[in-house]
C-alpha cells in the first residue's frame, strides 16, 4: 500500500511517500518504508516578521503542496493512480494552514476513490521515530516535546496512548522560542538559542526549574520564561556577546533538567525499557545526550526520529497513517475532514 502524507499545521510544507505492507496470516507486518519526501520551510518568508503570520503560512501552503507532492510522486516513479490513501494533518494547528493540506488531501481521494485519513499532529510525531534505521518496538513512554505541546505518553500500541503528564502552560519549544525572542534572536528561536548556548557556561545564571519536584509529571515552563526576561533586563540594552551566551545555556540547562527529570519520573513509574522523544525540541543536542545518559543509568534504549524529521514533515503524517492501515484503523473521514481540534490521546478508533 501507498500512502501520501500531507503536513500543513505551521510553517512548513511536508510532503511524503510510504509504502507499507500489510500483516500476513500471523498479524505482522514490516514497519513502513518511506519512499520520498519533499519539504518547504516557510521560514525565510516569516522571520521578518519576528514570527509565523497565519495569513501568510496559509497562502504559502497553497502554492507549495502540489508541486511538493509533484515532486515527491516523480521521485518514487509512482502515479496518483497508484497511490492507495491519502493523508493530511487534522490538527492542531492554524486552522487555515490546515484547511489548506485536509482540502487538498480529501479532493485527491474523492478524486481517486481512495480513503482520506486526518493524521492527529502529535501522533504524527510519536511515531515518527519509526522512520529510524531502528525501530522501537511497542510498549514504550514518549515524550513529545515541541512548539506548542509538551507531553508525557505511555505507548501501548499504534492507537493506545495514554497521557501521563503535560505543560499546564507554555510547551518546551515555546520557553525555547520566548526566551529567545527576548534575548533578541529572532524567528525561529530554539535553533536559534541552542546554537548561541553552545558557546555559554550553563551555570552562570541560576534559572528555576519549575515543577520539578512537583511529585507528577507535570510540567510548567512559563515561570521560567519571566526569569529568564528578568535576568536579561538586569543585563542593560546591549549585554556582551559572552553574557548572553551564559544566559542562553542557562536557559536552555534549565529547560532540559526538568524534561530529563520528568521523563525519568515517567520512565519509572510505568516500569518502561524503551523510550521515544517526537517533536522539534527533540533535535536539542544537550537534551539528547542527557536523555542518553539517564536512559544508559536505567538500562533503557532511547528512539528518536532521524534528526531532520524531528520537526514538522510529511513523512510522519504518512507513515502515522500507513501504521493505522497496518493495524486494521484506518477510517474514511469525511465528515470529521475539517475537524481541527481532534481528540489527544486518541484511545478511540475514530469513526467515519
Ligand atoms: O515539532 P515542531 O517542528 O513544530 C510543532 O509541532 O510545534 O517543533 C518546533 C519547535 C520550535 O519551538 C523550535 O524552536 C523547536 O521545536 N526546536 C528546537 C530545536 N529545533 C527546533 N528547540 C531547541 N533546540 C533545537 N535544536
Ligand atoms: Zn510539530
Amino acid at each position: 500500500m501507498k500512502v501520501l502524507g500531507i503536513e500543513s499545521s505551521c510553517d512548513e510544507t511536508g510532503v511524503a511517500l510510504v509504502l507499507a505492507e500489510m500483516p500476513a496470516g500471523d498479524g505482522a507486518a514490516p514497519t513502513p518504508r518511506l519512499l520520498a519526501e519533499a519539504l518547504h520551510s516557510q521560514v525565510a518568508m516569516h522571520a521578518d516578521y519576528g514570527g509565523v503570520v497565519p495569513e501568510l503560512a496559509s497562502r504559502d501552503h497553497v502554492r507549495r503542496v502540489l508541486p511538493l507532492a509533484r515532486q515527491v510522486l516523480a521521485q518514487a516513479q509512482c502515479s496518483v493512480q497508484q497511490l492507495d490513501a491519502i493523508a493530511y494533518t487534522r490538527g492542531p494547528g492554524l486552522a487555515g494552514a490546515l484547511l489548506v493540506g485536509a482540502g487538498v488531501a480529501v479532493a485527491l481521494a474523492t478524486a481517486l476513490g481512495k480513503p482520506a485519513m486526518g493524521v492527529h499532529h502529535l501522533e504524527g510525531h510519536l511515531l515518527s521515530p519509526f522512520l529510524a534505521d531502528n525501530a522501537p518496538q511497542f510498549p514504550f513512554v514518549a515524550l513529545l516535546v515541541s512548539g506548542g505541546h509538551t507531553q508525557l505518553m505511555d505507548v501501548q500500541g499504534v492507537g493506545r496512548y495514554t497521557l501521563l503528564g503535560e505543560s499546564i502552560d507554555d510547551a518546551a519549544g515555546e520557553a525555547f522560542d520566548k526566551s529567545a525572542k527576548l534575548m533578541g534572536l529572532g524567528y525561529p528561536g530554539g535553533p536559534a538559542l541552542a546554537r548561541l548556548a553552545e558557546q555559554g557556561n550553563a551555570q552562570a545564571f541560576a534559572l528555576p526549574r519549575p515543577l520539578l519536584h512537583s511529585g507528577d509529571l507535570d510540567f510548567s515552563f512559563a515561570g521560567l520564561k519571566t526569569a529568564v526576561m528578568t535576568q536579561h533586563r538586569k543585563l542593560g540594552p546591549a549585554p556582551a556577546d559572552h553574557t548572553l551566551a551564559d544566559l542562553a545555556a542557562s536557559t536552555q540547562a534549565a529547560i532540559v533538567d526538568v524534561l530529563v527529570a520528568k521523563t525519568v519520573g515517567a520512565l519509572k513509574a510505568r516500569g518502561a525499557t524503551r523510550l521515544v522523544v517526537g517533536g522539534g525540541v527533540g533535535a536539542n543536542h544537550r537534551l539528547r545526550s542527557q536523555l542518553n545518559d539517564a536512559a544508559r543509568r536505567l538500562g533503557v534504549q532511547v528512539h528518536y526520529p532521524p534528526l531532520h524529521l524531528c520537526t514538522d514533515n510529511g513523512a510522519m503524517i504518512a507513515l502515522a497513517a500507513a501504521l493505522r492501515l497496518q493495524h486494521g484503523q484506518a477510517v474514511l473521514q469525511r465528515s470529521g475532514a475539517f475537524d481541527v481540534k481532534p481528540r489527544w490521546p486518541l484511545d478511540q478508533i475514530d469513526a467515519g
